[in-house]
């Protein structure tokens, strides 16, 4: 089967290295290496289903991962990991709740930049839409009408929270940067968006609130940080809520104790992937909402870019340069990749 290997780390949008055969001796590859002929997972308990991944998507945090900048550091070699859909390809004897043939999408601590990968049946979720739904209902508690404002609201978690807050009745104000993310974003039903690089974001957020008779931000969803955080903290209302969710602008926001004790907001540090060690069951419960809203229509994944594994360079290269407008995914049947970058 074909899989990407990270021998080392440093820059994945340089290119990618490819061998025949062999993860071994990987010492002098590129950082990220695509091995064509590497052995097809076992099933390794009773328990265990194997998943043909059809497509698996491309984060910023593999970026991060694979420089050494991300919280989880995997020993090396390691297969990058995340979000996948496929159709099970095998399963052990102790397996009821799943059939070969079966459509399944899941998230994985690590393997899913492969063709083929085996995990033990229990809960697991797409990273985008799940993040930002713990987020914003299990954590903030998002209602109808609270004003909500989106950093980044045209990348991955930004594209997921902006749908969420629709949902949720919220009022939703969105920053992002360049035409084509304002108007995509507009088409959403936004009903602020603010253009990063032409306008004085806070400025713009007031006039808005003014417009509209709004005192100001309830919850704030953050996944950039730097500058833009700490300016849009005097947008915020008596009682808010702060959402730390990532610092896509490579800095960490100062978020000072004295206002947030005068303010009364609530700042959440939000690491979604552990709740799979600590809260399952938050998990689970998420998930479930997640795929009722897919099939009631109420949020859809927009995926601006697709690309194969030879070609994940390129993707990486997208998400550093912020080109994605929702998710880039990586498909294994050629025929499928649909925008080329
Ligand atoms: N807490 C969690 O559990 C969790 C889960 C998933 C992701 N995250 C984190 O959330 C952050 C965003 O992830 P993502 O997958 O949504 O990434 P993404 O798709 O690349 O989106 C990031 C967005 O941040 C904005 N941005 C602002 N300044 C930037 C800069 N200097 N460099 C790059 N982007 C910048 C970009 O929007 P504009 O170009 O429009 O400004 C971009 O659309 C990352 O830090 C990631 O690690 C956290």
């Amino acid at each position: 089967m074909e899989a990407l290997f990270c021998p080392k780390l440093g820059d994945p949008t340089v290119s990618v290295s490819s061998s025949p055969s062999s993860a071994t001796g990987l010492e002098n590859a590129n950082p990220i290496f695509l091995l064509k002929n590497h052995p097809i997972p076992e099933l390794d308990s009773p328990t265990a289903v194997r998943v043909r991944i059809k497509a698996t998507s491309l984060n910023y945090a593999n970026y991060l991962q694979i420089l050494g900048k991300y919280q989880e550091k995997p020993p090396l070699p390691f297969i990058p990991r995340s979000d996948y859909s496929g159709f099970v390809d095998a399963i052990g004897p102790k397996v009821s709740n799943f059939k070969v043939g079966d459509a399944v999408c899941s998230f994985h601590g690590l393997g899913s930049f492969a063709e083929f990968t085996v995990v033990v049946t229990a809960g697991a979720i797409p990273v985008t839409f799940g993040t930002s739904h713990v987020a914003l209902v299990h954590r903030a508690r998002l209602t109808s009408g609270q004003v909500l404002l989106v950093l980044g609201a045209a990348g991955g978690v930004g594209l997921a929270a902006v749908q969420i807050g629709k949902v949720c009745g919220a009022i939703v104000i969105a920053v992002a940067r360049g035409t084509e993310k304002v108007q995509f974003l507009k088409s959403l039903g936004v009903d602020h968006v603010v253009d990063g690089d032409h306008k004085n974001v806070t400025q713009s957020v007031k006039d808005f609130l003014k417009g509209r008779k709004l005192k100001g931000i309830d919850v704030l969803y953050d996944p950039v940080g730097g500058k833009l955080t700490e300016d849009t903290l005097r947008l915020l209302n008596w009682g808010a809520n702060i959402l730390v969710m990532g610092f896509a602008s490579g800095e960490v926001p100062v978020i000072p104790a004295n206002i947030a004790l005068v303010m009364n907001w609530t700042v959440h540090g939000l690491y979604w992937s552990s709740y799979k060690i600590h809260q399952p069951a938050v998990l689970e419960d998420s998930l479930r909402e997640i795929l009722s809203w897919i099939a009631r229509g109420l949020i859809t994944v927009h995926m601006s870019h697709s690309c194969c594994l030879s070609e994940v360079n390129l993707a990486f290269s997208a998400i550093r340069d912020r080109k994605a407008i929702g998710k880039i995914v990586i498909v294994f049947d050629e025929r499928n990749a649909r925008s080329k970058l």
